[in-house]
């Protein structure tokens, strides 16, 4: 068994549907709070599948926590769970700094106690897997050089400030306690099961609800956009082979500022979904108050896990980006099913 949390949202999601397609993959106990970004819907197609146990609960929660690590025996973690959304941080940050760091604290010493009663040979083949972001980083001006692992650390937002927090923690562990861990700090993802709360699949969905397309600023922030398939798919190599207490950049060398991944998005639209008027959806495009403390520019150097571990992407953010859509356009079960009461509410007050 491996236990993933987080394993309702978008990547952890992805990651559960992904690992289970293979045939001889070891179960997954999945541990998820099921806030509003966790949505057992992602998880239909493994809902009969024996080797996926899900479990409703909080990585904060010790003793349930200790409790599933003894009955189930993991031989690894892989901690998706967080709270992931850089303007409900700014609207409310405590349950970034319960959930991201107190949360990946508790995980991290029950999980040290669980690994300390292990034999000799279990010790060695375990795993902390911690998934954090680029946004630890900082912000990067046009003709910097792309974040690497030794950038300093300089979050700006109380979402990356908790996940910096949780990554220094994560760090502690494995040059205090030895505890091996691993960690991939990864750009910004889209793919299927995307949470309608951020840009990308924000703007599919207003778009095809005839409302605006909110832009912030002036639209030429800059993010590196990676195909969440190919995230999963980097997660699993450095879990198979990372070397234990370093950490690795992930990402898609496809730097896009977000005036133009609106564009694209609504020229796919234009072909697969014309409006009825004949018009382009670009004229829904609306520029708005601008995110406070916006990062400017965010920009992977991946080459180390490409150099020592042999990943890279499958997918150009054109494959990507259209495939995506697709999705969109082919589930509006699962979109009808997240747009929920407090979805609106979300909307209300942040784009009033
Ligand atoms: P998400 O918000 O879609 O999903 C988070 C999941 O965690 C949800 O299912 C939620 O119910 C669960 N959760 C929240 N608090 C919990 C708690 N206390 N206990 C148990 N479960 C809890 O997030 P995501 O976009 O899938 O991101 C997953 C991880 O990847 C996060 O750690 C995030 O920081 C990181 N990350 C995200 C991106 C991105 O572009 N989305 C990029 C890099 C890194
Ligand atoms: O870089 C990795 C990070 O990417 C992850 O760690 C975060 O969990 C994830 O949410 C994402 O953060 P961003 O803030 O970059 O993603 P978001 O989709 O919220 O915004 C992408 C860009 O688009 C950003 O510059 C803000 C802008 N934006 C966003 C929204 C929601 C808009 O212009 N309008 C919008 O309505």
């Amino acid at each position: 068994m491996i236990l993933v949390t987080g394993g309702a949202g978008f990547i952890g999601g992805n990651f559960v549907l992904d690992w289970l397609k293979e045939p001889k993959a070891e179960g997954i106990v999945n541990l998820d709070k099921l806030t509003y970004a966790g949505n057992l819907a992602t998880l239909d197609l493994v809902r009969n599948d024996p080797r996926h146990v899900f479990v409703l609960g909080d990585i904060g929660d010790h003793a349930l926590v200790t409790r599933l690590l003894k009955q189930h025996q993991p031989r690894a973690i892989v901690n998706f769970a967080a709270e992931s959304h850089v303007d409900r941080s700014i609207h409310g940050p405590a349950e970034f700094v319960q959930t991201n760091i107190v949360g990946t604290f508790n995980l991290l010493e029950c999980a040290r106690a669980y690994w300390n009663e292990l034999d000799e040979s279990k010790k060695t083949v375990f795993r902390f897997h911690h998934v954090s972001t680029d946004e630890v980083y900082g912000s990067l001006s046009a003709n910097d050089p792309a974040f690497t692992e030794a950038n300093p650390y300089e979050p700006n937002s109380p979402y990356s400030a908790s996940k910096a927090a949780s990554d220094h923690l994560v760090r502690a562990w494995f040059h205090t306690y030895g505890f091996p861990v691993l960690t991939t700090n990864c750009s910004n993802n889209y793919g299927p099961y995307h949470f309608p709360e951020k840009l990308i699949p924000l703007v599919i969905l207003n778009a095809l609800n005839s409302k605006p397309l909110p832009i912030y600023g002036n639209g030429q922030q800059v993010r590196d956009w990676l195909y969440v398939g190919d995230h999963c798919s980097a997660i699993r190599e450095v879990l198979a082979k990372g070397k234990l207490g370093e950490t690795y950049n992930i990402g898609g060398w496809n730097e896009k500022a977000n005036i133009d991944v609106v564009k694209t998005i609504c020229s796919i639209l234009d072909q697969l979904k014309p409006r009825a008027d004949g018009k382009s959806y670009a004229k829904q495009i609306s520029f708005v108050t601008d995110r406070p403390g916006h990062d400017r520019r965010y920009a992977i150097d991946a080459n180390k896990v490409k150099r020592d571990l042999g990943w890279k992407p499958k997918e150009t953010f054109d494959s990507g980006i259209k495939k995506t859509v697709q999705w969109y356009l082919d589930n509006p079960i699962w979109i009808e099913g997240v747009v929920s009461g407090s979805y609106r509410d979300w909307l209300q007050k942040q784009y009033r």
